[in-house]
């Protein structure tokens, strides 16, 4: 058999980049085995976000170091893909010598071929259509065996928020078929994953496309009746499709993680409508009020952005008022970044840098506050966790996650608990993002495949 060669992928921005780069592996897993030490690499490939900062700059820079690589290793390959790949296309090969191909969002079945006709006839390679159809690749799981594994079950965005990049890097809105999506899961499951993470730019217009017509909420149903699948989380619902029928399922089905994401923008109506960000606060808060008089433990986290063109410092206070209304358990805030090409790009924008970074930092450090507030308050109080493995803190020690998506460390080691059981903890202490716990009652092992003997149901603790 032919000795394989050496993979390297470097991968920026959100979860859906990091579900693409373990595809890019998996429709290279023929002849690449991947390596963590890029010095080693016979390719390369580079999985660029553009949703904010300065992406091509860090691509640049990053190709910069490669090229030093290639001195040293002359037949180092390189490609990038990715949300820059996809609006740059060509431009980056004109851009930079060391890039041997370019690979849309749309388009990573076709990175082997790209690599082989590149070597084979010495023309770098360009690839960045987009199609209509779904692109269906192999489905891969993370190397390590984890329990928790990550599905996109959409592509794409049909909204049209007027400072974001998405709809370009990404394209229309295309849902995947439900039995593909349902084969996926049972695979995973047998392989020993017990939560699953549903990923989609907004999740819940998941199926409107499909013929027949299909709902997220549909689909939450039917995965959820899969045996040994404990928990369901998703990313990201988007607040103007939020319907009855989503809180009711949210709040009952008992797989469904006791924690929604959901981006909340701006707490300013006026801002919210000059992002084309079809809600206004008091639908946002109204949800919220929804889930939480049900369910009074779920945990909210959402996504901010700072200082949109125009937005005033009353504007910004109304976001800090939601802020409190909320006592969101994390938030993920940005100082708005000017994308090429979006709408709001044209519009005015006094404020300086230095100002909207000014309000970012006091957002965020009432953000930790109530974050803060928000851990402390689980001491004492009894959750489960889905053991992960070992903490990353101290390796003779396990770390799992409570429903809320809170990481917990155990205080101690248990000869009796592996990975994939869900195990009752009292929360004895919090840290800045985590909590600490001891065991408590019963373990109960769902039956990872992988974890040895079944223990149902039987107390048996280190
Ligand atoms: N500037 C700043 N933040 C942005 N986001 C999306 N586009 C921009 C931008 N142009 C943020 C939003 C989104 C998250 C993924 O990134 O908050 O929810
Ligand atoms: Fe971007 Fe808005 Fe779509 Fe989210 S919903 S991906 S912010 S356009």
């Amino acid at each position: 058999m032919a000795v394989k060669k050496k993979l390297y992928i470097r991968t920026y921005g959100c979860q859906m980049n990091e579900y693409d780069s373990l595809k890019m592996a998996k429709v290279l897993e023929s002849s690449h085995d991947q390596t963590d030490d890029v010095a080693n690499a016979d390719l390369v490939l580079i999985n660029t976000c553009s949703v904010r900062d300065k992406p091509e700059q860090k691509l640049y820079s990053l190709l910069g170091e490669l090229h030093e690589l290639r001195k040293i290793n002359p037949q180092l390959k390189i490609g990038v893909g990715g949300c820059v790949a996809q609006q740059e296309g060509e431009t980056i090969l004109k851009r930079s010598k060391d890039v041997d191909f370019v690979f849309g969002t749309h388009n990573l079945s076709l990175i082997p071929g790209l690599l082989e006709q590149r070597e084979r006839s010495g023309m770098r390679q360009a690839a960045v259509n987009y199609r209509e159809d779904w692109e269906e690749l192999p489905f891969g799981l993370p190397e390590d065996g984890g329990v928790v594994a990550f599905l996109a079950i959409s592509r794409g965005c049909n909204k049209n928020c007027s400072y974001c990049i998405v709809p370009t890097t990404r394209g229309p809105e295309v849902s995947r078929s439900t039995e593909e999506i349902e084969r996926e899961v049972r695979i995973a499951v047998h392989r020993g994953v017990r939560e699953i993470v549903l990923l989609g730019q907004t999740v819940n217009s998941y199926g409107l496309d499909l013929t027949p017509r299909s709902s997220f909420v549909k689909l939450l149903d039917r995965i959820s009746a899969i045996d040994k699948l404990e928990r369901i989380r998703f990313t990201s619902p988007h607040p103007q499709e939020v319907r009855e029928d989503f809180i009711d399922l949210v709040c009952s089905n008992p797989k469904i993680c006791r924690h929604i994401h959901m981006p909340l923008q701006s707490g300013s109506d006026r801002i919210l409508k000059l992002m084309n960000r079809n809600y206004r606060r008091a639908k946002y808060l109204s949800i919220i009020e929804a889930l939480k008089s049900r369910v009074p433990d779920m945990a909210i986290t959402t996504d901010i952005i700072v200082g949109f063109p125009g937005e005033t410092e009353d504007d910004f206070k109304a976001t800090l008022e939601v802020m409190e209304a909320v006592q969101f358990d994390m938030s993920y805030s940005f100082v708005y970044s000017p994308r090429p090409g979006t709408a709001a790009t044209e519009m005015e924008d006094p404020i300086s840098y230095e100002v909207k970074l000014e309000q970012l930092q006091r957002l965020q450090a009432r953000q930790f506050e109530i974050t803060q507030q928000r851990l402390k308050a689980w001491i004492g109080r009894e959750a489960e966790i889905l053991v992960e493995g070992p903490s990353t803190l101290d390796p003779g020690i396990l770390q799992g996650r409570t429903s809320q998506n809170i990481l917990v460390n155990l205080n101690r080691s248990h000869s009796g608990i592996a990975r994939g059981m869900i195990v009752p903890v009292v929360i004895t202490e919090s840290a800045r993002y985590t909590l600490k716990a001891d065991v408590i009652g019963t373990v109960i092992n769902v039956g990872s495949d992988r974890a040895g003997s079944p223990m149902v149901g039987t107390p048996s603790l280190g």
